[in-house]
């Protein structure tokens, strides 16, 4: 029985005008804005959200941020809120992504409040962990990669757990083109898998999706996506053009 609908997610990072994301949306509603048997996501800049929100309209696509800060208003110089994503017909938010964490300093605590408030506004946390080369040649990967996720679902409970989303992104392999490898990456997951279900139970933790990030592309998907416990992917350089997101869309639907 298959639990887990297949989930392909652009994280398009800084890039892309309000007009290249709608060039973009509009390639990739021709091919695949009908589908239904793969969950898509695109999540461009904050610019681009007004008018990628509109240009999903109507399709099986929907949009997300790639960060937000945890209070509802206020004085935050350059921050956007939940409910300002919400009123663009967000659905998802990326948090806790490496570069937020290295270029920015964004701390687990902080990640965790961010979760929070997601969840208090309806918005899907895509919660992102992953080790460094160095933590991963220290033999630290496993140690890592709890202590983000412990941390960052601290105060989560059973009824918000079924709509996380968790993504799984060693650091080296992030725009490197260096891709874990499928055994890699799946022992990771499956690791993750373990740890939702002595925070969730078993029932639950079967339903959360565990999202592979790090040089994914058309050429390594359909291997990475075969594992049982990877469930879709996190994609940055292959989701800025359409015609490699949309095969990765197609060796989703082929793996599920
Ligand atoms: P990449 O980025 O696919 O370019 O490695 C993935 C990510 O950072 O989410």
């Amino acid at each position: 029985m298959i639990l887990r609908k297949k989930l392909i997610a652009g994280n398009w990072k800084m890039n892309k005008t309000t007009a290249d994301a709608v060039t973009l949306v509009q390639e990739l509603i021709a091919e695949i804005g009908r589908q239904t048997e793969v969950d898509v996501l695109v999540c461009p800049p904050f610019t681009a959200l007004d008018a990628v929100g509109r240009a999903l309209e109507g399709s099986t696509l929907k949009s997300g941020a790639q960060n937000m800060h945890p209070e509802a208003s206020g004085a935050f110089t350059g921050e956007v809120s939940a409910s300002m994503l919400r009123a663009l017909f967000v659905t998802h938010v990326i948090l806790g992504h490496s570069e937020r964490r290295t270029l920015f300093g964004e701390q687990d605590a902080f990640i965790n409040q961010k979760v929070i408030a997601a969840f208090k506004n309806q918005l899907r946390p895509i919660l992102c962990v992953g080790e460094t080369l160095a933590e991963r040649e220290a033999g630290d990967t496993l140690k890592v990669v709890q202590t983000q996720l412990e941390a960052g679902l601290e105060g989560v409970s059973t009824e918000q757990a079924p709509s996380l989303i968790v993504a799984y992104e060693p650091v080296w392999a992030i725009g490197t083109g260096k891709v874990a490898t499928s055994d890699q990456a799946q022992e990771v997951h499956a690791f993750i898998r373990g740890l939702l279900v002595k925070l969730f139970g078993e029932a639950i933790a079967q339903k959360i999706r565990i999202l592979y990030g790090g040089s994914m592309k058309p050429s390594n998907a359909a291997e990475l996506l075969a594992q049982k416990d990877i469930d879709g992917g996190l994609i940055g350089g292959a989701s800025l053009e359409a015609r490699s997101f949309v095969e990765l869309v197609k060796a989703a639907a082929a793996a599920k």
